[in-house]
């Protein structure tokens, strides 16, 4: 690593040679963390620009996807049926992810695209021999930056799934490696364009709710048989329970919130403190599913079963979030949204604003969509509904090649993926302190207070 924190291309190059990118990439070893030292506040070359990235218009946006598992397969079928979308490269350490995703592209009628799959560094060679636009991965977090950087070190936009980092450090690289080379750097945070999240993002921008003080948001999914799988998750996300004590996935209920409170473009995270409990759910688990001797019964885990942390904004406005994924329970991303005049709570969707709603009584939020159903629902209801978390990733994947095709700052951009991320160490940081309060760093420099707010976006 360079000086300023990210991988130049010397060593890319010598990662790629070597295949040996956890020794280089301090985040590329698997279940690995930082030291949780203090995070680093380097003094940055130039200032962030005025405003955020956006690049000259594309016609037809070629793609090089990287780790077509689970979530990278919904994608790639969603690219398929994107007009002004060409899939030209497809990578995978599994041969047969691949080949699977070739046989999608053909049947769809798209030219042919080449195949990487010579191991876990073969995206670096995709990086430099393949023409395009996009580098798009769905790989496990320890590759998220490494590709993220071959990509924009080679001179192509790049989006990630979630989360984006998880060090602080290597957050800092994507914000640095995306302005020194002018390239996008968007996570995919599938949860901002969820219908209820979208109509609360419409009514918080009508005013419904008044000024937004407080929200709340969260991961709470019972992941237990998927961290202990043997395909998938199973192989690369249980890892990360053996090191790291924090909030491990914070950008799903995050992010969404996020936007109604303007983190980036009229806020932005300053503090947070975080506090975990026990690890005792994937240990009662593999007592209970494994028989004796078997060697996940063995396995210890550092991750507090439920964390909980708290956010403090800049304008002093209070953000609760939490991560609890070891644990039985139905799912929920808590999503609370509160205001001078009223509030959405989620699981289940309620509303209450004051002068409308019975007082002290809580309404069914589906009262609202007829009023407040946000326009890019209006649009694209029932796009891609059948698959990818009922139509929200379809809507992310348009909007992503509908911004690099017509040359606008996409919806969420690398400093979004930067302060979101950010709650990955900076919550272990808080942990380990005694719950200390820990700073954010400042990604945007300053400009939080100029950038503009997120529009309503259309179609
Ligand atoms: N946004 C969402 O709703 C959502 C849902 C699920 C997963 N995810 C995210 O998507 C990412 C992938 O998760 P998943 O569930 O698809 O996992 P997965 O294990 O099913 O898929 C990962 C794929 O990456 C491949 N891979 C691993 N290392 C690679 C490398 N170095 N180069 C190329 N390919 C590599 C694997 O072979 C596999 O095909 C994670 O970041 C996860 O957090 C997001």
């Amino acid at each position: 690593m360079s000086e300023s924190g990210s991988l130049d291309r010397r060593t890319l190059l010598k990662l790629g040679a070597a295949g040996a990118g956890a020794a280089l990439w301090p985040g590329a070893a698997a279940g690995s963390t930082s030291p949780l030292r203090e995070p680093r506040r380097p003094a940055p070359p130039a200032p962030a620009p005025e405003r955020p990235i956006a690049a000259d218009p594309i016609d037809t946006v070629r793609i090089g996807f990287v780790g077509i598992g689970g979530m990278g397969s919904v994608h790639v079928r969603n690219l398929l049926e994107i007009e002004g979308v060409e899939i030209r490269a497809l990578c995978d350490v599994r041969p047969a992810h691949a080949e699977r995703a070739r046989d999608w592209a053909l049947e769809a009628g798209a030219p042919e695209p080449a195949l990487y799959t010579r191991g876990e560094t073969d995206f670096v060679r995709m990086c430099e021999e393949e023409a395009l636009d996009l580098v798009y991965n769905a790989t496990p977090w320890r590759w998220h930056v490494p590709i993220c950087v071959a990509a924009m070190e080679n001179g192509k936009h790049t989006a990630t799934e979630v989360p984006a980092a998880y060090t602080t450090d290597d957050c800092w690289a994507l914000v640095e490696t995306a302005e020194r080379h002018g390239r996008h750097c968007v996570m995919m945070e599938n949860c901002n364009y969820d219908r209820p999240e979208m109509l609360v993002f419409h009514m918080v921008r009508r005013g419904v709710f008044g000024e937004i003080l407080h929200a709340e948001g969260g991961y709470l999914h019972d992941l237990r048989a998927i961290k202990f799988s043997d395909v998938g998750e199973g192989l690369w996300r249980r890892e990360h329970s053996k090191t790291r004590n924090g909030n491990l996935y914070p950008t799903h209920g995050l992010g969404p919130v996020a936007n109604c409170m303007d983190i980036n473009r009229g806020d932005r995270f300053e503090s947070i403190v975080s506090m975990s409990g026990p690890s005792r759910g994937l240990q009662e688990y593999a007592r209970d599913h494994f028989p004796e001797g078997h060697p996940f019964r063995d396995e210890t885990y550092v991750l507090g079963d439920v964390n909980v942390s708290l956010i403090r904004t800049a304008r002093g406005r209070t953000i609760y979030v939490a991560h609890d994924t070891n644990l039985p329970r139905p799912y929920s991303r808590i999503h609370l949204v509160q205001g001078t005049r009223g509030l959405f709570q989620g699981y289940p969707n309620r509303v209450y604003v004051e002068g409308r709603s019975p007082a002290h009584r809580w309404e069914d939020a589906e009262a609202y969509y007829g009023e407040f159903e946000h326009p890019l629902w209006l649009d694209m209801a029932g796009a891609g509904a059948d698959r990818g978390h009922g139509g929200m990733d379809f809507l992310e994947d348009h909007r992503l090649i509908k911004c690099l095709r017509e040359g606008l700052p996409t919806d969420m951009n690398v400093y979004d993926a930067a302060a979101l991320s950010a709650v990955c160490e900076l919550s272990e940081i808080s942990v380990a302190g005694g719950s200390r309060p820990v700073e954010f760093p400042d990604f945007t420099r300053g400009r939080w207070e100029t950038w503009p707010k997120l529009e309503i976006v259309r179609a």
